[in-house]
């Protein structure tokens, strides 16, 4: 397949979603422990758009997208345990493209229960995991906030620690508390009714999925020594001090945590929701706007790239 090329969506420049060209390129050919697949769905995250609009680096040119579901069509040197004809999902950068490489140790096989637009969304799954066992060590029996808890991630947060026997309360918009109550969480706080900080207290664990005020707004309600576990920014240290609190960094993505929500994912203890699927590719910069400015979310929005 070297010299063949397939469309895929290239980014020259920082900006808006014009930015979003699509075009051809060779088709990628995978190396030592590379698998190369026919993306079926490629997940569309925030970070999309705010690498799109340079508010974090990535070397340009590049093809943006960073998780996907397909079926394997080539396999590198060294690669076991995955084989052409695959139905796989997982860590895909460059998934805003008809074929993709992956190292295999970061696919794994689509439950065959999951829809390949359900799979392309579980990258919020292992975020979740890694900011809450990783680095939080949820434990049975603790009182977690968890904003957003209708979001990308904050819908896989709810499951998880739901699953893990802690006292969950989640902060989402009217529409979606029955959801969000529905995934597992004990309490639903309207953010928008009310501000959190005057209906939660005491609480072990603020998950801080969405930043901004909510960031400062969250130290209040924890315990004594309690733990603001952020994925978006940090807060003032000076500040988490004087509160008598703890801050620390959730966003890491270990292979270990990818394993966790696949065993998960398999005994169906949890699930994605999809928001909603843009199709063809052609639709890529719809979806990055859809996701920076589509109003109240349920899940987790997909691109839809071909056909199984
Ligand atoms: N550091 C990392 O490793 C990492 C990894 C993944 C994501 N992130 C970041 O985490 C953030 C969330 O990602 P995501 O994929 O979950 O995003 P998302 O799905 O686009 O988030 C949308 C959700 O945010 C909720 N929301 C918006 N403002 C809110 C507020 N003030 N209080 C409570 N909920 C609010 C909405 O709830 P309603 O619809 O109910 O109003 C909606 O469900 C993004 O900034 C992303 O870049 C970081």
């Amino acid at each position: 397949m070297k010299n063949l090329h397939i469309p895929a969506i290239c980014v020259h420049a920082y900006g808006g979603p014009e930015q979003l060209q699509l075009e051809e390129v060779p088709v990628p050919v995978p190396a030592k422990d590379q698998v190369l697949i026919k993306v079926v769905a490629s997940g569309v995250n925030p970070i999309d758009w705010k690498l799109r609009e340079g508010l974090m680096q990535h070397p340009l040119p590049y093809i943006p997208g960073v998780e996907a579901s397909g079926v394997v069509t080539a396999v590198g040197e060294g690669v076991f345990g995955k084989k052409i004809g695959d139905e796989v999902y997982g860590a895909v950068d460059g998934s805003y493209a008809a074929y993709a490489i992956s190292p295999a140790e970061l696919l794994f096989r689509k439950p065959t229960h999951l829809s390949f637009e359900e799979a392309a969304a579980m990258g919020g799954a292992k975020t979740a995991w890694g900011a809450l066992f990783d680095v939080a060590r949820l434990a049975k029996g603790q009182r977690i906030l968890i904003h957003a808890g209708a979001g990308g991630v904050g819908h896989f947060a709810v499951q998880l620690a739901y699953n893990a026997g802690a006292y969950v309360i989640a902060t989402a918009s009217a529409e979606n508390i029955a959801f969000v109550t529905a995934l597992g969480a004990d309490e639903v706080i309207d953010y928008k009714a009310a501000p959190f900080e005057t209906l939660v207290h005491s609480v072990d664990i603020v998950f801080d999925t969405v930043g901004g005020d909510t960031t400062e707004r969250s130290m209040g309600v924890l315990k004594p020594g309690g733990l603001l576990l952020c994925i978006v920014q940090m807060p003032d240290p000076e500040k988490v001090t004087a509160a008598g609190i703890r801050a620390v960094w959730g966003g890491t993505k270990t292979l270990a945590a990818m394993k966790e929500v696949h065993k998960m994912l398999e005994r169906d203890l949890i699930k994605p929701y999809v928001r909603r699927v843009f199709q063809p590719l052609s639709q890529a910069a719809a979806a990055q706007e859809f996701s920076k400015n589509g109003g109240p979310g349920r899940g987790k929005i997909v691109l839809k790239i071909s056909e199984e």
